[in-house]
């Protein structure tokens, strides 16, 4: 099974992305086409299915066929109870907007750093799926870039140097830089310092990446000087202006990407003046990382 025997691909950036045209997903989704969209997501990383206008059902359907969905971490620290969806954008949905200065618009903030959605669980994301529904005029692009192509440009004295090394991945570290209550103290308790790590091998290409962010906080046994260099390096690496991708989200795609390989950060919009409502859900990994 190829991506292309069931879908048109055309490339986004030289380094990794697709969109992905051929197929209704409303429509049956086979076997072949399931396998075509992992396909797609080993190779591409990124992919972008235009025109879809999937409502809640319809993308819980496709999460579900891709894997397990992931428990909506907010909720489940915060209440205890299991949702798969978060909104991303300042609408809630009954509809009703809010603007900057609101609590939950301003710690969406945090999500403008670049990370790696779930790098902080102990099972840490397989892949995030963005139905769009609303987007601003102006502002609200999400930048991705491959720690793939970027671990592959690495010198291989640098690749054999951090290939054996486990990074400590920490919610509370990355949200407490937007704001010190940023985080619940029960959501803190429900998302303990996890180890990862620090290059990951996609399990069916082999092709090899590493994984930091904004939730990694230092290098197990490490002292922090030397462990936010080597991180903030690798990201230094990953981020040069030629690597980004940058999207521009339009309403009905419906978006997916590898967390294992990406990282991503949102650029800001101006939630007084526009409304953004795109509903996000997440596919469980296989495990923890240090079991791959
Ligand atoms: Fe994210």
């Amino acid at each position: 099974m190829t991506v292309t025997s069931i879908f048109k691909a055309e490339p986004l950036h030289p380094e990794f992305g697709a969109s992905l045209t051929g197929v209704d997903l409303k429509g049956d989704l086979t076997p072949e086409i399931v396998e075509a969209m992992h396909a797609a997501i080993d190779e591409y990383s990124l992919v972008v299915f235009p025109g879809q206008f999937l409502d809640d059902n319809g993308q819980l359907r496709v999460t579900r066929a891709l894997g397990e969905p992931e428990a909506e971490h907010v909720t489940l620290g915060n209440t205890g109870r299991v949702v798969y969806f978060g909104t991303i954008g300042n609408v809630d949905p009954d509809g009703t907007k809010r603007g900057n200065t609101d609590r939950k618009v301003f710690f969406q903030t945090g999500n403008n750093m670049w990370h790696s959605d779930s790098s902080f669980r102990e099972v840490p994301s397989y892949v995030s799926i963005m139905s769009v529904h609303e987007v601003p005029d102006e502002g609200g692009e999400t930048l991705f870039v491959s720690q793939r192509a970027a671990y592959e440009r690495l010198p291989a004295a640098k690749q054999a140097e951090i290939d054996p090394l486990i990074a400590v991945h920490d919610y509370v570290f990355s949200r407490t830089k937007v704001h010190p209550e940023a985080v619940s103290p029960s959501h803190a308790a429900s998302l303990p310092p996890v180890r990862q790590k620090m290059v990951r091998t996609n399990p069916r290409t082999g092709r090899r990446n590493f994984y930091v962010g904004s939730h990694a906080r230092v290098v197990d046994g490490w002292e922090d000087a030397p462990s936010r260099a080597l991180i903030e390096g690798l990201l230094e690496e990953a981020i040069g202006e030629e690597h980004i991708y940058s999207h521009r989200w339009q309403p009905g795609e419906l978006v997916i990407w590898d967390n294992r390989c990406l990282l991503h950060r949102g650029v800001g919009y101006d939630a007084d003046k526009y409304r953004r409502y795109m509903r996000q859900t997440r596919v469980t990994g296989a495990g923890n990382t240090l079991s791959e």
